[in-house]
């Protein structure tokens, strides 16, 4: 099961899971059931798309519904969809603002819960988190805040699913480009941060998930640089690393 699929990362951990470990079918979860259902008709693999709003507490019981009538066995979870705003808490729309929350967080706790009843052992979940969860970031506080949560939450389960024999990685990329910059506010030079950030690639670090998640890796955190930032983060006080981290 991938979510944000119809962008992005999504669609190049679509494009991976076309010859990974021979899966059966895939269910692919996005708002926009037209590149949906594109992408499902060029795959190789039986694909299942399911058009929802992962903001919507509703949708998880769509497919915790789905999923009681199908009983699969799944064997990936991967948490993808998510999305960010720049700007201060006072100035964004509250309703937004809230909707992060409810997609970064609200809604991987939920798959995970649910999905969770139907994988066996050697199956495995990568959830996206983010460079933004190693230390505050302001101009970015929901945002940073909602992949904090992912990166202990995955920690967490991960910990939990031991004896189950399931792995849980967390992935910590740095800025992609990707519709995530238009989405957030960032484009067009509004991020001084984000302009003098190394870029990831989302292919490479959607290949490299799947590779880690099946190893076993706890967490990933793509290119020297950014594992540099989460030690420093790690050992130095906030206060100073805000200093820069701001976006
Ligand atoms: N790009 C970056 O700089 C960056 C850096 C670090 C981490 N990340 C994380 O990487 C993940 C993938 O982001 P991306 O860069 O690939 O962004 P993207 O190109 O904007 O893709 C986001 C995906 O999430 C889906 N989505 C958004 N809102 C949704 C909703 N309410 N319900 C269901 N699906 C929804 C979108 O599909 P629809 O619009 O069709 O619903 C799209 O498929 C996210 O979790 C993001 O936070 C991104």
């Amino acid at each position: 099961m991938l979510t944000g699929a119809s962008a992005g990362m999504g669609r190049e951990f679509f494009k991976n899971l076309q010859n990974f470990c021979g899966l059966d079918e895939i269910w692919i979860i996005a708002r926009r059931a037209d590149r949906l259902e594109e992408m499902a008709q060029s795959s190789k693999i039986k694909t299942r798309v399911v058009a929802l709003d992962l903001t919507d507490r509703q949708s998880i019981s769509v497919i915790e519904d789905m999923l009681r009538a199908e009983n699969p066995d799944i064997r990936i979870l991967i948490n993808n969809a998510g999305f960010g705003k720049l700007g201060y808490v006072y100035e964004l729309e509250r309703e937004a603002q809230m909707n992060m929350v409810e997609l970064n967080c609200a809604s991987v706790t939920g798959l995970c819960a649910v999905c969770l009843r139907y994988m066996q052992r050697n199956s495995f979940i990568i959830n996206i988190a983010s460079i933004a969860a190693f230390a505050p970031n302001p101009r970015m506080a929901v945002y940073c805040s909602t992949k904090a949560y992912i990166l202990s939450f995955t920690k967490c389960i991960r910990e939990e699913l031991k004896p189950r024999g399931i792995n849980a990685l967390a992935v910590c990329p740095g800025p992609m480009s990707t519709e995530f910059l238009d989405v957030a506010g960032i484009s067009g030079g509004k991020s001084k941060t984000f302009e003098t950030l190394p870029y990831c690639n989302p292919a490479s670090v959607a290949k490299k998930s799947l590779i880690l998640a099946q190893k076993g890796r706890a967490v990933y955190t793509p290119r020297f640089f950014f594992k540099l930032y989460r030690v420093l983060a790690r050992i130095l006080p906030h206060g100073l690393v805000m200093k820069f981290s701001k976006t």
